[in-house]
């Protein structure tokens, strides 16, 4: 069970995961106004310093945020790993990863080199602190079950794909782009999305979708080996990238086991055993279809530019996900916190934040989705109208979290057996 054993001590205060919840939509603010202000042409060519600088605004300030503020929350829940001083190890956490996205996307997108020492200082401490210390705590785990497995295994590959990042990042800052230096890139790519990205997804769906949508799981087979398949996958072809080999071969059989598992992720959301209607089940749903579009689009469809795969993976798969995670988990974060705390009724997800307020969200989001995608086929226009409303979905985003945060602390100051701060509205 979720909460089985946990007392409130050895939770976090929820300010630890709210701050990381409540700064990526800001990122995605900013990648609205890159792509507003900055050529297409220099956006959609994976090559340039402004694809890099934004490549990263998505993986450390959107990605990597939810991540590690939702980490924090999980490991003690579903993992029993508890880290000791979580307020200490959030500020360290949340600093070093804010300012060192900050200064690491704009020393590329402004051309400002002498930045990257600051931001790879800044994001070294962030990365190391965080991977380090959960590791350590991840190998402690006695009881394992398929999410414990997966968080180790997203662990690790996190840790490689800062070990990476920091190798290529060298090169930059020597002004040596040496011959392996796109086999360590790629590595780096594989590592990120691959490891650090989809691993924790497949980790947090073994466990969300039967528990909060009251799902069948996922076949046995599926939560025990495919991580470490996967996992075992990234080093082959990470290995395949040094010796330039064809990597196609592996592509193919990474690219089946993720249309696997969304596969049967989808059937299991579309049969669920209670199908009560939440709109959370909108982002779940929209992820893993886009992610099995992007697998195909990435097997099947050459890359002139990686805009198509880029929004698919990012936005539609990665990014639809991570808000429907958020979307689930601050509502339980207040239910545990206001439980723990003695109060006897506290507030549903639909009380916490009203559903209408999540749907014009999705709308908004699912538009410049759509707007993105038509951009490179029928014109860069588009890429304007899908940033503006990206950027508005990213507002609301963020304004729906705040509505939660805000109407949490109303209660929390009341006395519990109180009920009248209950009704008051958050505003
Ligand atoms: C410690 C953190 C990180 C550092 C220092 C770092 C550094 C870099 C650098 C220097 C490049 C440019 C490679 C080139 O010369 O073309 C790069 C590319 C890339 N990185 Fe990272 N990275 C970090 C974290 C991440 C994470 C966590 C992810 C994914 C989850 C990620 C995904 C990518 C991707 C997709 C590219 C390719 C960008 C493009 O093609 O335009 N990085 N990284």
């Amino acid at each position: 069970m979720f909460s089985q054993g946990l007392s409130l001590d050895q939770a976090p205060p929820i300010s630890v995961p709210f701050r990381f919840f409540l700064t990526a939509p800001i990122f995605g603010v900013l990648i609205g106004l890159v792509f507003l202000f900055f050529p297409y042409e220099l956006i959609e060519n994976r090559y340039s310093h402004i694809a890099i600088g934004t490549v990263h605004l998505f993986t450390l300030g959107m990605l990597s945020m939810i991540i590690f503020g939702a980490m924090q929350q999980m490991m003690p829940v579903l993992a029993g790993a508890v880290i000791k001083k979580p307020v200490l190890f959030a500020n360290v956490v949340h600093l070093g990863l804010t300012l060192g996205t900050l200064l690491f996307s704009a020393s590329f997108i402004f051309e400002m080199k002498f930045l990257l020492h600051a931001a790879v200082t800044c994001l070294g401490i962030s990365f190391l602190t965080f991977f380090v210390i959960s590791i350590k705590l991840l190998m402690q785990v006695k009881y394992l079950t398929s999410t414990v497995n997966a968080m180790r295994l997203f662990a690790i590959a996190g840790l490689f794909t800062a070990l990476l990042g920091f190798v290529i990042v060298l090169g930059h800052i020597q002004d040596d782009i040496g011959p392996y230096h796109y086999a360590w890139t790629n590595a780096h790519i594989v590592f990120g999305l691959f490891g650090f990205g989809v691993l924790l997804v497949m980790g947090v769906a073994f466990q969300v979708i039967p528990m909060f949508y009251v799902a069948k799981a996922f076949p046995k087979a599926v939560e025990n080996r495919l991580p470490l398949f996967i996992f075992a996958l990234l080093f082959v072809i990470s290995g395949l990238f040094f010796l330039g080999a064809d990597i196609y071969f592996i592509k193919l059989i990474i690219a089946f086991l993720f249309i696997i598992f969304s596969a049967y992720g989808i059937d299991s959301l579309n049969n669920r055993r209670r199908p009560v209607f939440d709109v959370t089940l909108w982002f779940w749903k929209l992820s893993l279809y886009m992610f099995i579009i992007s697998m195909l689009n990435w097997l099947f469809v050459p890359q002139d530019s990686s805009f198509l795969l880029g929004i698919l993976f990012a936005f539609g798969f990665l990014y639809s996900l991570l808000q429907g995670m958020v979307y689930k988990i601050i509502p339980f974060l207040a239910w545990f916190h206001l439980n723990s705390k003695g109060y006897f009724t506290v507030p549903t997800m639909r009380d916490m934040i009203k559903e209408d307020l999540i749907k014009i969200h999705f709308f908004m989001y699912v538009s410049s989705l759509f707007f993105f995608l038509i951009t490179p086929f029928i014109s860069e226009i588009f890429i304007y109208i899908g940033a503006g409303l990206f950027i508005v979905s990213n507002v609301m985003f963020l304004i729906n979290c705040i509505i939660a945060a805000r109407k949490y602390s109303a209660i929390a100051k009341t006395d519990p057996m109180d009920m009248s701060a209950f009704n008051t509205p958050a505003s």
